[in-house]
C-alpha cells in the first residue's frame, strides 16, 4: 500500500463521489484505501505527490498534483479493479467526465487533497497548496467535490467554472486559478 493511502481513505470516508462510486458504508471503508493506493502510484510516476505531516511527526496530509502536460498514466490497475469490484463502470464513467472537464489548456491539476480529519483546521492542505501555486506559473485546475469547498479554494484564488453532474451521483465544481 502507498504510504498516505490511509491518509485520503480516511479524509474521503464521506465525500459525495465516494460515496456515489461505493454507496455502502463497509465495501466503501474496504475499497478506498486500494482506490487510493493506485491514485497515489500514478502520480509517483508520473506528477507529484506532496506530503505533510502533524505536530508528532505523523503523516496527516496528502496533495497529488500534475504539472502542466502531464497526464498520469494508471499504475497499479488490478489494485483498482479490486477497489472498483462491480462499481468500475461506473468508476470509469465518471473518470472520463472528469477527464473531459479538464481538457484544454496546459494547466498544473490539483488531483486530490485529503487531511485526516483529527489533523484538519491546522493549515496543512494551505500549506501544500500554497507551495505548488507560486512554482505553477500557470493557470492551475481542480474539480471541488461538493459545493461546500468551493469557498475554500476560493481561498487560495481558483474561481468556480459552474457545475457538472456525475451520472446519477452528485454535482462536482470545476474550478480554474488563472
Ligand atoms: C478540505 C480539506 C483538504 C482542508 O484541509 P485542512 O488541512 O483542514 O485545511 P487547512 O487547515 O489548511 O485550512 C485552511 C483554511 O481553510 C479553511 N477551510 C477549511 N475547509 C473549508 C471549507 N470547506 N470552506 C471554507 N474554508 C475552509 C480553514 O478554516 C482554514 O482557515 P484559516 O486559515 O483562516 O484558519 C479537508 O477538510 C479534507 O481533507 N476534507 C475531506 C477531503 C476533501 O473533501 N478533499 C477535497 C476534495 S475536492
Amino acid at each position: 500500500m502507498e504510504p498516505g493511502a490511509f491518509v485520503l481513505a480516511e479524509a474521503f470516508a464521506d465525500d459525495p463521489l465516494m460515496s456515489y462510486f461505493w454507496p455502502r458504508t463497509q465495501r466503501r471503508r474496504r475499497a478506498l484505501p486500494l482506490f487510493w493506493s493506485s491514485r497515489i502510484a500514478s502520480r509517483r510516476r508520473n506528477g507529484l505527490v506532496d506530503l505533510a505531516y502533524d505536530a508528532e511527526g505523523k503523516l496527516a496530509c496528502v496533495a497529488l498534483w500534475e504539472p502542466a502536460g502531464v497526464v498520469s498514466s494508471m499504475a497499479k490497475p488490478l489494485t483498482l479493479l479490486r477497489a472498483t469490484g462491480r462499481g468500475t463502470v461506473r468508476v470509469l464513467a465518471a473518470a472520463r467526465q472528469l477527464d473531459q472537464a479538464r481538457h484544454g489548456t496546459p494547466q498544473w491539476y490539483l488531483a486530490a487533497i485529503g487531511t485526516l480529519p483529527r489533523a484538519q483546521g491546522r493549515g496543512l492542505a494551505a500549506q501544500l497548496i500554497q507551495r505548488r501555486l507560486p512554482s505553477a506559473g500557470q493557470p492551475c485546475f481542480l474539480i471541488a467535490n461538493s459545493r461546500d469547498l468551493v469557498p475554500f479554494y476560493q481561498r487560495f484564488g481558483f474561481e468556480p467554472q459552474g457545475a457538472l453532474p456525475i451520472g446519477h451521483g452528485p454535482v462536482v465544481y470545476p474550478m480554474v486559478r488563472t
